[in-house]
C-alpha cells in the first residue's frame, strides 16, 4: 500500500470522500446555520477535470472506495458524468453517494447505469411536518420515493442516515427499526457532532448506550452483528427482520482507531479528518502545475500528521471546524 497515504499511526487510507458541491437544496439544522453559509466563489471550486486527475492519483495509490459528497452531491449538474468516468479507473471497487435523497429517484436509473455502487440517504424523521422543521424546507415524499427506488433498482442494503437529536427525533427510534423488518434498509442512528454553526451541545446529544436500551426494551433478541473492516457502524438486527440497524458512536466511542478516510472538499482542500483543522490546498498545487510525484509528497505530508483520534466531543465542539455543509460528512 502507498506510503503516501499511510499514516504515522499504520493506518491505510483507501477510503476517500469527495464534496462535489457546497450548495444544498435543503438547509438541515443539524448541518448549517438557518442563513446558510457564504458561498465559494466559483472559480476557487475544483473543476470536474481537477476532481477526476485527484481522483485518478488517489486510485494509483491505493484508494479502492470513493464516496461523492456535498452539499447535495445530486445538484452538481454532471454527477453522472462524474460518476461514469470515476468508474473507468481500475482499481476502483467502490463509487458511493451520500444524499438527502429528493432528487435521487430521478437521477438514480442513470447513476446506476453510469456505475454507482452504494446509496446512504439521510432522513431524520417519518412525520413529514419534522420533517419540515428539521430541514427547513419541503420533500420528505421525494426522500420516500427515492429510498425505495433504491430498493427496487436493486441496492442492498440501502442505508439510510438518521441524525438524533434530543426533544426532536429520539421518540421516533422504534418506527425506523420497525422500517426494517419489511424492507432491506440499513437504518443508522448517528450520534449528534458539533460542527461550526450547529448549536450543538451535550445534552441534545443521546449516545449509542441509550438508544440501544430503548430498542432492547422493545426488542431484547436484538442481535450483534460482526463488524465490518474501517466502518463507521456498529450493526444489529432484530431476528427474522429483512433489514439492519446500526449506530454510529463518533461521540461516546470513536472508531479512530480504524480510519481509513480522507476528504477532499469542495474546494479543493485535503482534510485528513472530519475533525481536524489543518487542511491543504490540492487545488492551488494543481493549478500551480505540481507534477504527480509532487502532489504525493504534499498529500503525504499532510496524512503524516494526522492525528491518532479525534481531540474528544467538548474539544471538538470548541474548535474552529468548518460547518458540515462545507465538509460533506
Ligand atoms: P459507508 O461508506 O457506507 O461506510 O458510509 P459512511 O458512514 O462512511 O458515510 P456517510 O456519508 O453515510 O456518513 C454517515 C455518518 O458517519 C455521518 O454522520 C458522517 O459524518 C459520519 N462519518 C463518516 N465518515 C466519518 C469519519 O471518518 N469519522 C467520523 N467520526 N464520522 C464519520
Ligand atoms: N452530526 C451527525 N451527523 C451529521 N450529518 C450531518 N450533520 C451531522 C451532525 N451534526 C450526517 C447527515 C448525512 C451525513 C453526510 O452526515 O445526516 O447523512
Ligand atoms: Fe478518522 Fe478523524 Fe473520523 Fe476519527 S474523527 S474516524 S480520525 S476522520
Amino acid at each position: 500500500f502507498s506510503a503516501f497515504l499511510t499514516d504515522s499511526f499504520g493506518r491505510q487510507h483507501s477510503y476517500l470522500r469527495i464534496s462535489l458541491t457546497e450548495k444544498c437544496n435543503l438547509r438541515c439544522q443539524y448541518c448549517m446555520p438557518e442563513e446558510g453559509v457564504p458561498l465559494t466563489p466559483k472559480a476557487d471550486l475544483l473543476t470536474t477535470e481537477e476532481i477526476l486527475t485527484l481522483a485518478r492519483l488517489f486510485v494509483k495509490e491505493g484508494v479502492d472506495k470513493i464516496r461523492l459528497t456535498g452539499g447535495e452531491p445530486l445538484i452538481r449538474p454532471d454527477v453522472v458524468d462524474i460518476v461514469a468516468q470515476l468508474h473507468r479507473l481500475e482499481g476502483l471497487r467502490t463509487i458511493g453517494i451520500t444524499t438527502n435523497g429528493i432528487n435521487l429517484a430521478r437521477l438514480l436509473p442513470q447513476l446506476q447505469k453510469a456505475g454507482l455502487s452504494a446509496i446512504n440517504i439521510s432522513l431524520d424523521t417519518l412525520v413529514p411536518a419534522k420533517f419540515e422543521f428539521i430541514v427547513r424546507r419541503k420533500g420528505f415524499h421525494k426522500v420516500m420515493e427515492g429510498i425505495h427506488k433504491a430498493i427496487e433498482l436493486g441496492y442492498s442494503p440501502v442505508k439510510v442516515n438518521c441524525v438524533v437529536m434530543r426533544g426532536l427525533n429520539e421518540d421516533e427510534l422504534l418506527d425506523f427499526v420497525a422500517l426494517t423488518e419489511g424492507l432491506p434498509l440499513d437504518v443508522r442512528f448517528i450520534e449528534y457532532m458539533p460542527f461550526d454553526g450547529n448549536k450543538w451541545n451535550f445534552k441534545k446529544m443521546v449516545s449509542y448506550k441509550e438508544m440501544l436500551d430503548t430498542l432492547r426494551q422493545q426488542w431484547p433478541e436484538l442481535e450483534k452483528l460482526p463488524e465490518e473492516e474501517s466502518s463507521t457502524a456498529k450493526a444489529f438486527k432484530v431476528p427474522g427482520f429483512r433489514g439492519q440497524v446500526s449506530f454510529i458512536t463518533s461521540m461516546s466511542e470513536h472508531f479512530c482507531g480504524t480510519c481509513n478516510r480522507l476528504r477532499i472538499t469542495a474546494d479543493g482542500n485535503l482534510k485528513v479528518c472530519l475533525f481536524g483543522n489543518s487542511e491543504v490546498s490540492l487545488r492551488d498545487h494543481l493549478r500551480a502545475g505540481a507534477s504527480e510525484e509532487e502532489l504525493l509528497q504534499i498529500i503525504g505530508a499532510a496524512v503524516g500528521r494526522k492525528k491518532r483520534q479525534h481531540a474528544g466531543m467538548f474539544s471538538i465542539a470548541q474548535m474552529k471546524n468548518r460547518p458540515m455543509i462545507l465538509i460533506g460528512g
